[in-house]
């Protein structure tokens, strides 16, 4: 079930009210949603199927004039169709466009809407007039609200190019507007899911496809060293598809290749400690960044999208394939050293686990990301494998090239 809900505090009655949307779900699926296109795409169509013209008019949440609108739509309406029937309209002249989106064929391509985006729009007003400005980057952060202080200074080193979006995981939505920002960013809250749960259902290619780079971002991040608008002109003046900004050093890091370099700003190759690294342009020495903190171009996210399993919520594994997304990968992938970041390891969703016979919620949760990452490793073997089986080719160590 799902429960749009745009319209707080008499949003008619004032024109600066911030306008926002919550998205709660209950068990598990909100598929899509659209600021504001609802009333008036629901009118026009439904104008046809007289008796649910009634129920609409009859539902008390279209407000006023509903019944004037509703009697224009339906005038034009004939009148089009009574233009159409007269000119010499046939049965061959049906449309049928194959290049349409699957599953708009019957439309005509100039009323096919196939990308979204998530600019909020008033409910009133000339449309064309609604985004005096359109953001061009998108950054998202998956959160519970006692990192709400770590969040607030984040989003400050994000400029207004950016649209702001929250997941959130412990169901906290309304405390945030504490928070001036909170009130034009978008808010989705599902209880416990993972970052890349929610990103696979909210942020599909053709939702997203306005915004030129994705930030897909952990909560737990220190951003004092970090300057989004700066960030963003480093990974286009370097050509990198697929980014971080580097780690600090002085906290354990798991891997030399997101560590932040001093002397530079940007690295796209390491060394590793030896007999780590069977090739110099294959993680974890090349075309690799962690998870925590990634960035795509919009190419790039279009292709990871895909590449994101339903069940494998952790997204333990996909460090290591992103290099599948982008072609030469070990220069397309690297790390921003001017730009860093810390990894403040706050536990936070891990701890949201289910505790069983005695052992701590992350336990279990650690275990189910390691399990989840041998599993992703053996379906994308098994795929590539498939591939190259029904193709012919005799490729037994494909996944390493
Ligand atoms: C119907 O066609 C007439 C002439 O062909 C045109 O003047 C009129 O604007 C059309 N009506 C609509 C609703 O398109
Ligand atoms: C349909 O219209 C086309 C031209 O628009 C014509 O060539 C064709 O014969 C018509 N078919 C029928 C069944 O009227
Ligand atoms: C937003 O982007 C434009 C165009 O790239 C740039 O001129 C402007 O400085 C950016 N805004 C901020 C606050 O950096
Ligand atoms: C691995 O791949 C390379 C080139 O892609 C090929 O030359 C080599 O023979 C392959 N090795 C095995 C064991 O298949």
């Amino acid at each position: 079930m799902a429960k749009l809900n745009p319209i707080r505090g008499g949003l008619l009655r004032k024109s600066n009210e911030g306008m926002r949307l919550f998205v709660m779900t209950i068990i598990g699926m909100v598929l899509g949603f659209l600021v504001g296109s609802s009333f008036p795409s629901v009118r026009i169509t439904k104008v046809q199927f007289p008796s649910s013209v009634i129920s609409y008019v009859e539902d008390k949440n279209t407000g006023v004039a509903t019944q004037a609108l509703l009697n224009h739509a339906w005038t034009t309406t004939k009148s089009l169709e009574r233009n159409k029937s007269s000119t010499n309209l046939n049965e061959t002249s049906k449309i049928y466009v194959p290049t349409n989106p699957r599953g708009a064929e019957l439309l005509p391509p100039g009323i096919v809407a196939a990308e979204s985006d998530l600019y909020l729009r008033r409910l009133w007003g000339n449309p064309s007039e609604d985004l005096p400005f359109k953001q061009k980057y998108l950054v998202t952060f998956t959160v519970g609200y006692a990192q709400k202080e770590n969040i607030n200074a984040a989003v400050k080193k994000f400029s207004g190019n950016f649209t702001i979006l929250l997941f959130h995981y412990d169901g906290i939505t309304t405390e945030w507007d504490d928070f001036e920002w909170s009130r034009q960013a978008i808010h989705i809250s599902v209880s416990k899911q993972t970052k890349w749960w929610y990103a696979k259902r909210f942020l599909h290619p053709d939702i997203v496809a306005p915004y030129e780079y994705i930030f897909i971002w952990d909560e737990d991040l220190g951003v004092e060293h970090f300057n989004a608008e700066e960030y963003i002109r480093l990974v286009k003046k370097h050509g990198l598809d697929i980014s971080q900004p580097g780690l600090d050093p002085d906290r354990g890091l798991t891997w030399q290749m997101t560590k932040r370099r001093g002397d530079r700003e940007v690295h796209k190759v390491t060394e590793e400690r030896p007999g780590w690294c069977s090739d110099p342009h294959l993680p974890p020495c090349a075309a690799f960044v962690e998870i925590m903190a990634p960035v795509f171009s919009r190419e790039a996210w279009r292709c990871v999208w895909h590449m994101i399993q339903n069940d494998l919520v952790h997204g333990w594994g996909l460090d290591l394939a992103l290099r599948k997304c982008v072609e030469p990968a070990h220069e397309k992938i690297g790390v921003v050293d001017s730009q860093w970041i810390v990894h403040q390891a706050v536990p936070s969703l891990g701890n949201q686990g289910q505790p069983t016979s005695g052992r701590a919620p992350w336990e279990g949760v650690r275990e189910r990301c390691r399990n989840e990452w041998g599993l992703f490793q053996s379906r994308l073997q098994e795929a590539e494998n498939a591939y190259f089986k029904s193709k012919g080719i005799k490729s037994s160590n494909s996944t390493h090239k």
